[in-house]
């Protein structure tokens, strides 16, 4: 079947609200394309689940090549860097030319100094590393001079250079200032730290987005990986299979998904095993608010 063709069936499928209150999928989902959902400044779809590089990416030194190939060979597309995640930008770069994958990606990165020249600077030096000549998003990173840089960004959206602008926190301490700025700007995505354990995005960050109408990509997803200390030697609850959930990344990842607000996850995964686990989050039924509310419950038991 044509791919557009079968994204669309499987898009009005898990529309689909089955008796029990948990969103059904077709049966082929597990094998077929990953979930999707809408940025709603343009009403693009983007797979819920892409890929963090802060950390692992830094030099090209293990298996970050075969997790890319297997990252696009799954049809996912949305990547998140930074200039100052040591050489990521130019690892991912000199990667996705190699394995050809530009096309279907969906490639965000982030201006993360102060200064307008600096900005700009930094942001051709992004373009020159990331080897493309268009950048989905760019996003102020830590709200660090906000102002001065999306005047930049916009510039950059006149040009067709960028398709979208935001800002990034990963900070309690900025959430105001976060708010702030979401309440005061036309922003197309934020991105800010939400997890099953970490949940203070919900309060008032996630619903501001949804009301503004601005995508929201989600980091730390897994906060570094503090999720998987906590449940180290635990079996799944024999629950998770209700939404078909078969480890713990698909299940701290479907938690996060299956917040109407979000757009998408973007987990750090630097191994191919780790990519086929955590698309698998991006497949078959998510919790619905019920089943979102036990999974609190399990967590905050722990
Ligand atoms: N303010 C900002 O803009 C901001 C701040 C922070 C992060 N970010 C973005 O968010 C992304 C995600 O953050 P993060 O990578 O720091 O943290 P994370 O996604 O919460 O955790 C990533 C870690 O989880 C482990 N992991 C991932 N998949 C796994 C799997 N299937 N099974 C077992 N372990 C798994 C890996 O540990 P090991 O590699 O050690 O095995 C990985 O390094 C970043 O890469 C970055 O793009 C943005």
């Amino acid at each position: 079947m044509h791919y557009k063709r079968r994204r669309l069936l499987l898009a009005g499928a898990s529309l689909a609200a089955s008796g029990t209150g948990l969103v059904r999928m077709p049966a082929f989902a597990q094998a077929g394309p990953l979930l999707r959902k809408m940025i709603p400044s343009s009403r693009e779809e983007i797979p819920v689940i892409g890929l963090g590089t802060a950390r692992r990416y830094e030099n090209a030194a293990g298996a970050q090549r075969e997790a890319l190939e297997r990252f696009g060979a799954l049809g996912a597309s949305v990547i998140d860097t930074a200039p100052v995640y040591g050489q990521a930008e130019a690892v991912v770069g000199e990667l996705l030319e190699q394995l050809k994958l530009r096309p279907q990606l969906f490639l965000a990165t982030k201006v993360s100094i102060s200064g307008r020249e600096a900005g700009v600077q930094q942001i051709e030096q992004s373009f020159k590393q990331l080897r493309t000549g268009k950048v989905d998003l760019i996003a102020v990173h830590n709200l660090r001079d906000t102002q001065v840089h999306l005047g930049t960004l916009r510039e950059l959206k006149n040009q067709g250079r960028i398709r979208y602008a935001g800002i990034t926190t990963s900070f309690d301490r900025q959430y105001g200032q976060f708010e702030e700025t979401m309440r005061r700007q036309a922003l197309d995505f934020i991105q800010v730290d939400y997890a099953l354990d970490n949940r203070g995005a919900d309060e008032r960050i996630l619903p501001l987005a949804a009301d503004r109408g601005m995508g929201v990509m989600i980091n730390l997803p897994f906060g570094r990986g503090r999720l998987f200390d906590a449940v180290r030697g635990k079996p799944l609850p024999p629950w998770a299979s209700e939404f078909d959930c078969r480890s713990w990344p698909q299940f701290f990842l479907k938690y996060i998904v299956s917040h109407p607000a979000v757009t998408c996850a973007v987990p750090g995964m630097a191994r191919p095993e780790y990519v086929e686990d955590n698309l698998g989050a991006a497949r078959g039924r998510l919790p619905d608010p019920a089943m979102r509310r036990r999974m609190e419950r399990f967590i905050d038991g722990i």
